[in-house]
């Protein structure tokens, strides 16, 4: 291929490139350009016009390129008498004023954008919900209501539909960061600060999340959700969250209760209403209302759950779960229908 026609072949699986990538954005579940709250609406707002500008400058510095490579530029014995000073509008035109102009655009309009955050934030008492990053998963604290009413969940924060709702984010090891790219922008968890967002969903729905920040070797499977759900359904949910475990309806349920109470398990988790006290890894007191395990990174079903208790080292290695292994094939069958029943 000759120098000249470099250019526009480049040019094009640029532009192609980059459409491809707009075009994906605006259909991903954790597209930033597609907010479904007020606080992702803002840094739409930004985002957009960044983009095209990105994009429109580009394609023109392309089309630029191409022309300076096709022009005719002939040979040296007919060329005109070099211009010492030849060019200088086009630097100081396309060199300075443009760029300058464009930069100081995009870093006012981000400066005004930052300043809009933390959104809403008159003292009105204490957030409704507290996230603790762990590595590598997410624990949920409900301050809604009454001491008693008080609850700890992990990694799916349900939230009512149409309504801000408060959340503090601190960690309990290294520095995390909270991203629910359609709900708001990454805020980090630091150990002993305690940051504080407002996010609310427009609808009800499924926003998809991310620890955004490397903390450690599970950062990739450090996943979380966020659903929102009407305020029936939410009042509902919370309700049902605050109760205790239910009762093992069969016998093996309660055989692997046992076994989970007199293991390592209960040391580790909390079942609310059993004897497994643990604040080391996730309350699994309603487990089985859970769509995922394991740092949301795991759908939640019998045979993952089976896989998790044995062999959690394979699934997630480093994570603090251990390989479970002193159960034989039917206490383990017990322990996962124990757990399947955590309704
Ligand atoms: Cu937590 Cu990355």
């Amino acid at each position: 291929m000759t120098r000249a026609r470099r250019g526009p072949v480049a040019g094009a699986a640029l532009l192609a490139a980059a459409s491809l990538a707009w075009g994906c954005a605006t259909s991903q579940p954790r597209s930033v350009l597609d907010a479904a709250g007020p606080a992702a609406r803002r840094l739409e707002d930004l985002g957009w016009p960044v983009l095209v500008g990105f994009l429109v400058t580009s394609a023109v510095m392309w089309l630029l390129l191409v022309w300076v490579a096709r022009r005719r530029t002939g040979s040296l014995a007919e060329h005109a008498p070099i211009e010492a000073r030849g060019g200088g509008r086009w630097l100081l035109v396309g060199g300075l004023a443009i760029p300058a102009i464009a930069f100081a655009e995009a870093y006012f309009a981000t400066v005004y954008t930052m300043g809009t955050f933390p959104m809403g934030h008159e003292p009105e008492g204490p957030a409704q919900i507290r996230v603790v990053g762990r590595q590598w998963w997410w624990e949920v604290h409900y301050r809604i209501g009454g001491l008693t009413e008080r609850f700890v969940t992990a990694n799916e924060i349900h939230v009512p539909a149409g309504r801000p709702i408060d959340v503090e984010l601190e960690s309990r090891d290294v520095i995390h960061s909270f991203w629910v790219p359609r709900l708001h922008g990454k805020v980090d968890l630091i150990p002993g600060l305690v940051n504080r967002i407002r996010i609310q969903a427009d609808r009800p729905g499924t926003y998809e999340g991310a620890c955004a920040e490397f903390c450690g070797p599970q950062h990739a499977r450090m996943r979380f959700v966020v659903i929102a759900d009407s305020p029936e359904d939410f009042r509902r949910w919370l309700e049902h969250q605050r109760e205790p475990a239910p009762a093992p309806a069969t016998a093996a349920a309660l055989r692997g209760r046992r076994l989970f109470e007199g293991a390592a398990c209960a040391t580790c988790h909390t079942v609310r209403g059993t004897d497994a006290k643990g604040t080391v890894g996730p309350d699994l007191t309603h487990l089985a209302s859970r769509r995922t395990i394991a740092g949301a990174s795991l759908t939640r079903d019998v045979a993952t759950l089976h896989a998790w208790v044995a062999n959690a080292q394979s699934l997630k290695p480093g994570a603090r779960m251990p390989n479970v292994t002193q159960f034989t094939g039917g206490e383990l069958g017990d322990v996962v229908t124990f757990l399947e029943g955590l309704e």
